[in-house]
């Protein structure tokens, strides 16, 4: 296997080699377009549109970004009306028990699909969780806008503390996001994922110098700095959930709260793409082979006139499957390739959903029998403590945006020993 392996590893070398020599050769028609002049001054760089001119494709990918598309687990939204006026898909309506589960937080308010780009500033202006502009923290901002690439230049790490009223601006995530200003090369623009990689705590790639640390800046876990409020990714021990989970233990984290049922100690865990895909104990085959979050989510497209050049259009992979996967799954064709991606992801989805039910059921038996005082002090201690570790481990495949597909094995992994976790507190909890 390991030969097999590295075999594939040389071939997709090459060929990806191969396709960003193309990409950089081949632009015979692009001699009516103007030279980019660079922006001196970081206000311009954060208006997305001030790019448009000079790299008209890449703006077109960005801007489609608003399409709303719908895959069988994933896709960003509904074109039609689903909630109120805002197209946007409710997961409390979906999912009831994320109500019991987030009890006490400001998830179990408002929790929507993640969908486009372009929606990012919005939806993080419309949320309902924190409804107070003046009290929300500015570093809400921190994954939504260019505007943030100014104030970190500007102030530095004071800004994450100011009140978000006061920050917000404009412009959602864009080119700058990901773009130097001055010649446009690919660079990641979030300090805070330097201190993470400062840690060394990769075990199973070497970041450095990767071009899906673009991703990294916001595809990841992160909770905030306690005085600072800077965003500080939790990767101290290493990225795998044990390894978060040890380093939550270590402090009291800023979204942490003390569930008001079973009154234990719980974490909020936020999307961890970036780690389920590259760094779980179970190793996950598409990061082995040398692939990287670009390489399925933005993929090389031609152009009518030729041209080649990087797709923009962040969204399903499942929606271009033709373009991404077929250089090494042709034997499956398009539409096979497709139902293993939705039999990979119907398993991790059924069972997500499952043991999300299974901790609801957990945690309201955990409650009554405490409002009862029918549990002793030693009892109710191990009940929190397994209550603590259990949510953990469902949250955070739970919240991963690809249903399992970014690391199907790790994703079963985890969900397995959240179950078992749940199952040994209502074992302790009915013998008690
Ligand atoms: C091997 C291909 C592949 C790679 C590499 C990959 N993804 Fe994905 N990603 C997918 C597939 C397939 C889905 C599921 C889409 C669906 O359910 O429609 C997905 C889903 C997602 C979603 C949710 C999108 C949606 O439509 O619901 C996000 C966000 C995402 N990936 C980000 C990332 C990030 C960040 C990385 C790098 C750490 C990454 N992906 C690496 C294939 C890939
Ligand atoms: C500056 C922060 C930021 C960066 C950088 C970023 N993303 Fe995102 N991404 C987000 C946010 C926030 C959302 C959700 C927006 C919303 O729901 O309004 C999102 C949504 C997405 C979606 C759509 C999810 C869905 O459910 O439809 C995909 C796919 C995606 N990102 C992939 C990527 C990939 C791949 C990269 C790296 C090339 C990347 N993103 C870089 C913050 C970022
Ligand atoms: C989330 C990160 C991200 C954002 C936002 C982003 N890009 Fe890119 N861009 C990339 C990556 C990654 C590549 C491919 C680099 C590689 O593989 O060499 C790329 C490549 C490019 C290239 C080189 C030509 C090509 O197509 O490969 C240009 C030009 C470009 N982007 C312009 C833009 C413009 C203009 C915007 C805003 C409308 C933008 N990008 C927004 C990540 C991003
Ligand atoms: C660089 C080559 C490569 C690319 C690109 C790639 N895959 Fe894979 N994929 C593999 C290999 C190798 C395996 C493991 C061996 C196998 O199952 O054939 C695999 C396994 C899978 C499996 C598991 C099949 C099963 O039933 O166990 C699914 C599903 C899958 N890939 C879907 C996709 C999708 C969807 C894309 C595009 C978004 C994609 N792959 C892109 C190489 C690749």
């Amino acid at each position: 296997m390991r030969k097999f392996s590295m075999l594939i590893v040389l071939l997709v070398v090459a060929g990806f080699a191969l396709s960003a020599m193309m990409a950089v050769s081949g632009s015979p028609d692009n001699d009516d377009r103007p030279a980019f002049p660079g922006f001196d001054d970081l206000k311009e760089a954060a208006d997305t549109d001030n790019w448009r001119p000079y790299f008209p494709r890449q703006y077109e990918g960005w801007v489609g970004t608003a399409e709303m598309r719908e895959t069988m687990y994933g896709g960003g939204g509904k074109a039609e009306a689903e909630d109120m006026d805002i197209k946007r898909i409710n997961y409390l309506q979906m999912y009831p028990f994320l109500k019991v589960n987030y009890d006490g937080f400001p998830f179990s308010k408002g929790y929507y699909r993640s969908r486009g780009h372009y929606f990012a500033l919005n939806d993080v202006i419309d949320t309902r969780r924190l409804p107070d502009w003046d009290a929300r923290p500015a570093t809400c901002l921190g994954c939504k806008s260019t505007d943030v690439v100014r104030l970190q230049a500007v102030h530095r790490d004071n800004w994450y503390a100011k009140s978000f009223a006061k920050v917000v601006g404009d412009n959602t995530i864009g080119c700058l996001d990901c773009h130097a200003p001055g010649d446009a090369e690919v660079r990641h623009a979030r300090d805070w994922l330097d201190e993470g990689m400062a840690h060394g705590t990769f075990n199973n790639i070497d970041p450095e110098g990767r071009t899906d640390l673009v991703c990294a800046q916001c595809h990841t876990n992160y909770h905030f700095h306690t005085e600072t409020r800077k965003v500080v990714l939790p990767w101290s021990t290493g990225l795998h959930v044990e390894a978060q989970l040890e380093h939550y233990d270590a402090d009291r984290r800023s979204d942490e709260w003390v569930h008001p049922q079973t009154g234990a100690l719980v974490a909020k865990i936020q999307h961890p793409e970036y780690e389920l895909f590259h760094e779980g104990k179970e190793v996950n085959v598409h990061s082995m082979l040398g692939l990287q979050c670009t390489d399925c989510h933005m993929p090389t497209a031609r152009a009518e006139d030729g041209e080649r050049y990087t797709e923009h259009k962040w969204t399903s992979p499942l929606t271009h499957v033709e373009s991404t996967c077929m250089d090494c799954h042709s034997r499956w064709g398009v539409e096979g390739t497709i139902e293993r991606a939705e039999g990979v992801q119907g398993r991790v989805y059924r069972k997500q959903n499952r043991i999300g039910r299974e901790l609801a059921d957990f945690i309201e038996a955990v409650g009554e029998a405490r409002a009862n005082g029918g549990l002793d002090d030693d009892t109710l201690t191990r009940l929190q403590a397994i209550h603590r570790e259990a949510q953990f481990y469902w949250d955070f495949i739970w919240v991963e945006n690809s249903n399992g597909f970014h690391n199907w094995g790790e994703a079963h992994r985890v969900l397995d020993n959240a179950e078992a976790l749940i199952k040994e507190g209502m074992e302790l909890l009915n013998g008690s």
